[in-house]
């Protein structure tokens, strides 16, 4: 079982050791979002294959290491590469990095993702702030036997993504003269992408955007009981939606080509946290 108080510990301990400061704010970086991290200043760098019970992305473009320093004048601890239920992890073990933040002290987490629109309204490009999810991946990070001293058995997810967060977020949006749309994300297992039937399906049940990540380490710090705060960037229109394939290539140009304005953004809403 991976999610224990002991293994927490024992990962913040050895990153008490090396962390250059206390951390104050988490910050997940999905696909494409990576070079974010190449802006925390004074970083340390600690590769996921160094930290006791942490597990190594895969994922083509996430590099695999936490990044912690100053951005935006906070002290933040930075994921540059997350990991994937498609990569084969287990929901526990995506979601365990959350716990160690937690246990480190970090009082906000922001999670980035690259996202398919579902809404039409939407355009690729646009930012999404996360005002709820769906978790359609058929399966939790909390299933198995519950320690206590990590969360309650039954956690609440009314306020997951925490609406003071949230206002934050468009605050921050509006202050770099950006447009943020709200929306539901629905989370899959991956890695193909969706049917258009599926898409058609997410939609009918409320879904705006569609990913492969974010579900399990919003449900973890819900758990834990650390305010999330979800930012998707939408790098394609969903399948079906438009009349052409989608490719990971396309999500990729379009998260660096839309990068920068990301990184304004993200970086102006930590400066809020
Ligand atoms: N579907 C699922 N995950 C994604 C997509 C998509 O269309 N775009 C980026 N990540």
């Amino acid at each position: 079982m991976m999610l224990t108080n002991r293994n927490v510990q024992e990962s913040a301990a050895y990153l008490r050791a090396m962390l250059p400061a206390q951390p104050e704010i988490g910050l997940v970086l999905g696909s494409g979002l990576g070079p974010l991290a190449g802006e925390i200043e004074d970083a340390a760098h600690i590769p996921y294959a160094d930290i006791p019970h942490f597990r190594t992305s895969t994922a083509p473009d996430h590099a695999g290491r936490l990044v912690c320093g100053t951005l935006a004048g906070r002290q933040v601890l930075c994921m540059q590469g997350r990991l994937h239920g498609y990569e084969g992890w287990t929901p526990d073990e995506v979601a365990y990095p959350v716990y160690v933040m937690r246990a480190l002290g970090v009082r906000a987490l922001v999670l980035t993702n690259a996202s398919g629109g579902i809404n039409t309204a939407f355009q690729v490009g646009d930012f999404m702030l996360i005002e709820d999810h769906i978790n359609m991946t058929g399966k939790s990070p909390l299933t198995g036997a519950n320690d206590d001293a990590l969360g309650p058995r039954f956690p609440d997810m009314t306020f997951a993504y925490a609406p003071a967060l949230r206002d934050k977020a468009d605050e921050a949006a509006k202050a770099c003269g950006l447009t943020l749309r709200h929306g539901v994300y629905c989370g899959v297992n991956g890695p193909q992408f969706e049917t258009p039937a599926e898409i058609r399906m997410f939609r009918l049940l409320g879904a705006d955007a569609v990913g492969m990540s974010t579900v399990n380490e919003a449900i973890a710090a819900a758990h834990c009981g650390l305010p999330a705060v979800g930012i998707a960037m939408i790098t394609n229109m969903a399948a079906g939606v438009l009349m052409q394939p989608l490719s990971g290539a396309e999500v990729n140009e379009i998260a660096m080509r839309r990068g920068a304005d990301f990184r304004r953004l993200v970086t102006a809403l930590v400066a809020r946290l």
